[in-house]
């Protein structure tokens, strides 16, 4: 089959996947993510770009948030369908290193899996979480999961392990702290870099502003 085939292929059974989805990790995320992964590609050589869109695409199927925090379902049924459009063993297996490394959980721990192809889908879903994107998602998914805006008891927290990360029951507004704000220093391609600099100014005014109305200033 060839790329273009397998790619409109892989679209189709993301859609299907993703019916249901919350709002945030919903088929637009995931087509956002995969015009940003084409962006960051044209600067980049030397990486397989089918390796890159697969992952792009297939990189939040059954996401681990709402499956019990159960991280495998994911990468496994990624791997059932892409054996069914018979693709190389290393390609798949490059796929799914992708879909199981590419989630943030806190930045506390050592990773283990490293390539190229993996850091443009990092850098590409990371530039969906950011901005005004960013901040949609985050408050539809706080909305999703019942929790408070902001309460100024709850400090953020930045040291949670990766367990801790999943569990964790905080006010939207920590998100920020916890992982929103720390995602521009760590872009990998020159490309995300330039355009997370504009997206995280943006995300500082808004809090800026969100801390003002809170305060009652007019
Ligand atoms: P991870 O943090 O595991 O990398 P995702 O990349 O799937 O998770 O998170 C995508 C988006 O979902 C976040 O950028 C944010 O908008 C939203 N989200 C995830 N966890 C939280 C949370 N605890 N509070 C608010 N929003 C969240
Ligand atoms: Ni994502």
């Amino acid at each position: 089959m060839n790329a273009s085939k397998i790619i409109d292929k892989t679209i189709a059974f993301v859609k299907k996947e993703l019916e249901n989805a919350e709002g945030g990790h919903d088929w637009f995320h995931i087509e956002r993510v995969y015009k940003n992964a084409k962006l960051i590609l044209k600067e980049e050589s030397e990486v397989n770009p089918t390796v890159v869109l697969l992952g792009a695409l297939l990189h939040d199927i059954a996401d681990y948030k709402f499956h019990q925090g159960d991280e495998t379902i994911g990468p496994k049924r990624a791997a059932a369908f892409l054996n069914t459009l018979y693709i190389e063993e290393v390609v798949i297996a490059h796929v799914v290193s992708i879909i199981q490394n590419v989630s943030f959980k806190g930045g506390n721990f050592q990773k283990t899996f490293h390539s190229k192809e993996l850091e443009i889908v990092q850098d590409a879903d990371r530039l969906d979480a950011i901005g005004a994107i960013g901040i949609a998602r985050t408050f539809n998914y706080g909305g999703f999961k019942n929790r408070p805006i902001y309460d100024p008891q709850i400090k953020p927290n930045l040291n949670l392990s990766p367990e801790a990360y999943k569990n964790h029951f905080a006010p939207t507004i920590n998100h920020f702290y916890e992982k929103l704000l720390l995602l521009k220093d760590g872009m990998h391609t020159e490309t995300a870099k330039k355009i997370a600099k504009k997206r995280h100014q943006f995300m500082e005014l808004y809090l800026e502003q969100f801390f003002a109305e809170w305060n009652g200033e007019r």
